[in-house]
């Protein structure tokens, strides 16, 4: 996407003393940019607050972050909302979570309208609750026919359950007799992932310090730059961002091939 520029200098007009705009290269700025959101709880605990506390100021970062993203020209925003492992959690987190997910997602509709953006979601959205589901729904209808960056939010996603579906769904074609066994190859798997229309992320972004995937795009991941950063999720903003990109294009890519 080609960044406005006008646009994207107002937003990142005030410079810390460590980085500017300058420092990042336009030309260069990722596709896709991934992002492990994490660090919410630990933020909100340093804080003196509520876990729940530390998931509302997740949102008002991940805002900011959809913005600076629209701004710089990136095609495609995935960020990991909630993995099939977060089920775990105590059930008032999980019914905060999704009640907060529902809530946004109303909120938030003007922004995507605004900033031409296209809502996918990732994961399997059947067993999420109905009022949960239903805002997901709107918000795909709403933004369907825009034609900016697309936010790809990972809700009830695993990548290991992206997988063992991807083969099922492949199981049932060769079955059924409407796919050849020989024609299966990287780009037909891809092809029954959530991802199936996305390029592959670019740069992948942690935040809070550790160094997992966490089942997060394992297949989509192959080829992508790391960045962790110790900061927690809710202070990750656009000048972290900024960061992360300037990281990313001293990076030297070789795709498993040598320096030409
Ligand atoms: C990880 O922090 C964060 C989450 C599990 C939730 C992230 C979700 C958002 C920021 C909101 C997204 C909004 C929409 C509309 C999808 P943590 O709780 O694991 O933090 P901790 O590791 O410090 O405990």
């Amino acid at each position: 996407m080609v960044p406005d520029l006008a646009k994207l200098q107002e937003h990142y007009a005030v410079a810390p003393s460590d980085i500017s705009l300058a420092d990042i290269n336009l030309e260069h700025v990722p596709r896709h940019i991934s992002i492990i959101m994490d660090g919410n709880g630990r933020w909100a605990r340093a804080q003196g607050l509520d876990r729940s506390q530390g998931h509302k100021a997740g949102v008002a970062c991940l805002k900011e972050i959809i913005t600076s993203c629209v701004r710089l020209g990136v095609d495609v925003l995935s960020a990991y909302a909630f993995s099939t492992e977060n089920w775990r959690r105590p059930q008032h987190e999980v019914d905060l979570l999704m009640q907060l997910f529902a809530h946004t997602l109303v909120k938030e509709l003007h922004l995507f309208t605004e900033e031409n953006v296209k809502l996918v979601f990732l994961g399997d959205l059947t067993v999420l609750p109905k009022k949960t589901r239903e805002t997901f729904e709107l918000g795909l209808e709403r933004t369907k026919n825009n034609t900016g960056m697309i936010l790809a939010l990972a809700v009830n996603y695993g990548s290991r359950a992206e997988l063992t579906r991807a083969t099922r769904l492949i199981a049932q074609e060769v079955a059924a007799g409407s796919l050849d066994i020989e024609k299966i190859d990287e780009t037909v798997l891809s092809n029954y992932l959530y991802t199936a229309s996305l390029p592959d992320p670019e740069l992948l972004i942690r935040t809070s310090g550790e160094l997992r995937i966490s089942n997060f795009l394992l297949w989509q991941l192959a080829y992508t730059e790391f960045y962790v950063t110790d900061t927690f999720w809710p202070d990750f903003d656009r000048w972290e961002l900024a960061r992360a990109l300037v990281s990313f294009q001293t990076r030297d890519r070789r795709f498993g091939g040598v320096k030409s």
